[in-house]
């Protein structure tokens, strides 16, 4: 049967690391421990007054179809906050409501991409971008980054070097997953640059634009002349630790909204409606129990930055966002002798229960790139379980390390 399925879908991709939390569930169900730091889920409950506030919309009949843009009530709180947040005017003719944040990557795709137009986007980076892309008939252009001191930042050169007469849109992920890679104003000036100077449309996917353990974030569109052309990719789900509610939207140019709109027509109806008075709550109710998953995170990143900081054979940029750590493990790869990334991970998941992505999880490593990475969440796995899978992880470590020396 599986060859009378529609050609296209051999360009379809998928977001591999649900084979890694599939393999880590083998691996506990044969009663093993596992420290799961595989999942860029949160388990932190959704704050009580949000809960309640979707629980208080269905009681009140709030269960039947809703306008696919959203209810205006959600879409002006979100035009005023988004908007504001970033420095720029928003009203509500600029949000269409979605269900999670990721919808808005297809759609952004099917309105602004014709076939064989070019796309950059990060690699390592979010899977679905790439899925998306060559589903869509697209020229996926991936760039990567250079490690510095002050984390990783985009291979401007390379950028520059695939930009072509056809290319036409740049996803930008500041506050990266898998990374946590960080624009300076330098960087994001020149993305906006880049942008104006190509023509060229982003799509700003700002999941992690909330998680931040210190400062302000910034956004491109408060580049003048970046609102015009940029859609974002905003999200309840990481903020509010509301991930199963599916809870997001798009937020850009009125015109284009207006396509999103239709999509949503023909994708899905509308969101979820009394969900959507949940995110009502989440962004006009008390902010303390966003403060209190913040402050969670926060202490996760700590403890987990201090331990990887004293192991051997790792070394690690601490961001300032998102609840990613991307370690460089080149050093253990190699005492190790792995044959592959999957090699890397199966070993240290079976010998310590630590369970985790690889650089590979996020795109096909580029050709320049010679450090092995993985990438360890926080978002799914106590302090106590951080120290406990460590502690494996170093006691691991240690026997390449003797064998080394020796
Ligand atoms: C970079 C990035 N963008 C978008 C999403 C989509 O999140 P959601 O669909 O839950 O809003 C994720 C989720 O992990 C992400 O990491």
């Amino acid at each position: 049967m599986k060859d009378k399925f529609a050609s296209r879908l051999k360009d379809l991709g998928t977001e591999t690391a649900f084979a890694v939390s599939q393999d880590a569930a083998e691996f506990a169900a044969e009663g093993n421990k596992v420290y799961p730091f595989h999942l860029g889920d949160i388990n932190i409950p959704t704050p009580a007054n949000i809960m309640e506030a979707a629980n208080k919309a269905m009681r009140d009949g709030k269960t039947g179809y809703n306008p696919s843009v959203g209810i205006p009530q959600l879409r002006n709180v979100l035009a005023d906050l988004a908007g504001s947040e970033r420095g720029v005017f928003y009203n509500r003719e600029n949000v269409v409501i979605q269900p999670g944040g990721k919808p808005v990557i297809p759609k952004f795709i099917q309105s602004l991409m014709n076939l064989g137009d070019g796309v950059l986007y990060p690699n390592p980076g979010y899977p679905i971008y790439e899925s998306q892309i060559e589903f869509h008939g697209g020229h996926a252009l991936p760039y990567g980054f250079i490690s510095s001191s002050d984390g990783f930042k985009i291979d401007r050169e390379r950028v520059e070097s695939l930009i072509g007469s056809n290319t036409r849109l740049f996803i930008y992920n500041n506050y990266q997953n898998p990374m946590g890679a960080e624009s300076d104003m330098d960087e994001m000036e020149w993305v906006a640059e880049l942008a104006q100077k190509h023509d060229l449309w982003v799509l700003s996917d700002e999941a992690y634009f909330e998680i931040q353990y210190s400062g302000k974030p910034k956004s491109i569109v408060s580049i003048p002349g970046m609102k015009e052309r940029t859609v974002i990719l905003y999200t309840f789900s990481k903020t509010y630790a509301m991930t199963g509610w599916r809870l997001g939207a798009a937020i850009g140019p009125e015109e284009l909204m207006k396509v999103f709109a239709r999509l949503s027509v023909n994708d899905e109806s509308c969101t979820n409606h009394f969900i959507q008075y949940g995110g009502i709550e989440a962004l006009t109710g008390s902010q303390s129990g966003a403060e209190v998953i913040l402050n969670e995170l926060r202490r996760r990143r700590d403890s987990l930055a201090d331990i990887l900081n004293q192991m051997e054979g790792i070394s690690l940029f601490t961001p300032n966002s998102t609840f990613y750590l991307f370690p460089d493990v080149t050093d253990l790869y190699r005492h190790m002798e792995a044959q592959s990334y999957e090699d890397f991970r199966s070993k240290i998941l079976r010998a310590t229960g630590v369970s985790f992505c690889t650089r590979e999880h996020f795109g096909t490593p580029l050709p320049n790139e010679d450090r092995k990475y993985i990438r360890f969440a926080y978002s799914g796995i106590t302090v106590d379980d951080i120290e406990e899978g460590m502690a494996k992880l170093n006691e691991y470590q240690r026997s390449f390390n003797s064998v080394a020396a020796v």
